[in-house]
């Protein structure tokens, strides 16, 4: 009988697509996906360590899941409990510690072995940790992705690690060193995805416009000429990437924004800190006037660009003067949307034994201060949508009856009633309002499948 496997993803996109790799990793071993935890004879938390609270959310869903073994033993049955992702490869052993009754444990860049630590774990007792690094890759291990659950809009990682060592993030450290994959591995599982409907690809990597993968000639090829072959697959409408370091973002992926149509015009270009001081202390490698001159070259390039950032507050020295120089950025750049974060040591970072860290009532009230401004941001970018002709994507349905729900080329979300119209479909609509997260439209049009040659308009929405 087939055995079931439940797995709950914290954290980012990339963790996103690899819960779907490990699940293909274990489907020639007999486990099939369930959405429900309660029916499950596997458990895989597939984890996140960026901040402090996900690791502790974490631990509290161990505490549950060590409850559910109880009562399935007692019931006769059983589980077994698996920690992914990037807490099992910072916590390791201390895991085990704290949840000795975890069965396996395992790292990111390990999750290929899955099949072989679950073996390891029925013939012996105690907890199988596999956190290396392996010298093979993962991406040559794993069994193709199935066919059998095509999204309309796909991830497919390109490039992992990060050699930038910020000095807040652990990414370096749990995730390893840069290393992109060959293009044509990429564009062979791009190819499936489209052919299993997918019509939006984001590419994904820790550091994705460093990306440089061994092309079919020969070279190394780079994110925008990837990019570019991307684009000739016809049945693939809309491509974007994530998340991207801004001394990364070149001449040559700008100029594919102004001239790659499926390129969608919405970039997420963290920049943290609009102080020089506290960019340098973070180790960031460029400073505030490199990421100006970068978004204007990006707007010239294509001046319906919609940008997002990620913001970090109350940093180990940042003082009122540095902090009210991030609020002048956000101010002069205008951001559609953004992500902000109070700063939190994480350990084994340089940031975290820095001196003059910052108290905690500080950094709520910075954090408030921030907030609000991007929240007047997004509302103002969301509102000026209204009234507007935008193209969506269809990709799932809503909660009422007939709705659908979609994004805009400014990976908006939309609702929409539109009888007739199917997921997968480019429609055109009228946007009629809008909420704190979605827009709400009327449809005008089906749009037809867009040629090569004829590629989906984007009307400029920008604020
Ligand atoms: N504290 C707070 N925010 C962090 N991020 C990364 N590390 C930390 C940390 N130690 C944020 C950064 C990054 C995003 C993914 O998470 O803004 O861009
Ligand atoms: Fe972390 Fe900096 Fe690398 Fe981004 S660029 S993953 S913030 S070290």
């Amino acid at each position: 009988m087939a055995k079931k496997l439940f797995v709950k993803t914290y954290g980012c996109q990339m963790n996103v697509y690899d819960s779907a790799r490990m699940a293909d990793a274990l489907a020639p071993h007999g486990y099939v996906v369930t959405d429900r935890p309660e029916q499950a004879d596997l458990v895989l938390l597939n984890t996140c360590h960026i901040r402090e609270k996900a690791a502790e959310k974490v631990y509290s869903e161990l505490g549950r899941l060590q409850q559910l073994r109880r009562r399935r033993r007692d019931a006769g049955g059983d589980l077994l409990i698996g920690v992914a992702g990037c807490v099992a490869q910072a916590e390791g052993a201390a895991l085990v510690e704290r949840a000795p009754y975890v069965d396996i444990v395992v790292g990111p860049q390990s999750y290929h072995r899955l099949p072989e630590l679950l073996q390891r774990r029925a013939r012996s007792q105690g907890a199988q940790l596999d956190i290396d690094f392996p010298l093979e890759s993962k991406f040559d291990r794993l069994p193709e992705e199935r066919a059998s659950a095509p999204a309309v809009s796909a991830f497919l990682t390109v490039q992992e690690g990060c050699d930038k060592f910020c000095t807040f993030c652990v990414v370096p450290y749990t995730r390893g060193a840069e290393a992109s994959r060959p293009v044509a591995a990429i564009l062979a599982e791009a190819r499936r995805l489209v052919a299993a409907g997918a019509r939006e690809i984001t590419l994904l990597g820790q550091n994705v416009n460093a990306y440089r993968g061994p092309g079919p000639d020969g070279r190394a090829w780079d994110l925008a000429r990837l990019i570019r072959a991307l684009a000739g697959i016809e049945a693939l409408w809309r491509i974007r990437y994530t998340t991207s370091h801004p001394r990364d973002l070149d001449d040559a992926l700008i100029a594919a924004h102004g001239e790659v149509e499926k390129l969608m015009p919405f970039l997420h270009l963290p920049v943290q800190s609009g102080s020089d001081a506290i960019l340098e202390a973070m180790n960031r490698r460029h400073d505030v006037d490199d990421y100006r001159r970068r978004v204007d070259r990006l707007r010239r390039a294509r001046p319906d660009i919609a940008l997002s950032s990620d913001f970090i507050v109350g940093f180990p020295g940042e003082s009122e003067a540095d902090f009210a120089a991030t609020l002048a950025l956000v101010e002069e750049i205008g951001f559609a949307q953004a992500f902000s974060f109070k700063y939190s040591p994480r350990p084994g970072t340089p940031a975290a034994g820095m001196r003059r860290q910052i108290r905690g009532e500080v950094k709520d009230e910075r954090l408030q201060r921030l907030q609000l401004l991007l929240a007047r941001q997004n509302r103002a970018f969301q509102e000026a949508t209204v009234g507007r002709n935008v193209a969506v994507l269809l990709e799932r349905a809503g909660r009422h009856p007939g709705q659908l729900v979609g994004r805009t080329p400014h990976l908006q979300a939309v609702h929409v009633t539109a009888p007739g119209a199917a997921i997968g479909e480019l429609i055109e609509v009228r946007v009629t309002a809008c909420h704190a997260h979605s827009l709400a439209a009327t449809p005008l049009a089906t749009m037809p499948a867009p040629t090569l040659e004829q590629q989906p308009r984007n009307p400029a929405v920008c604020a």
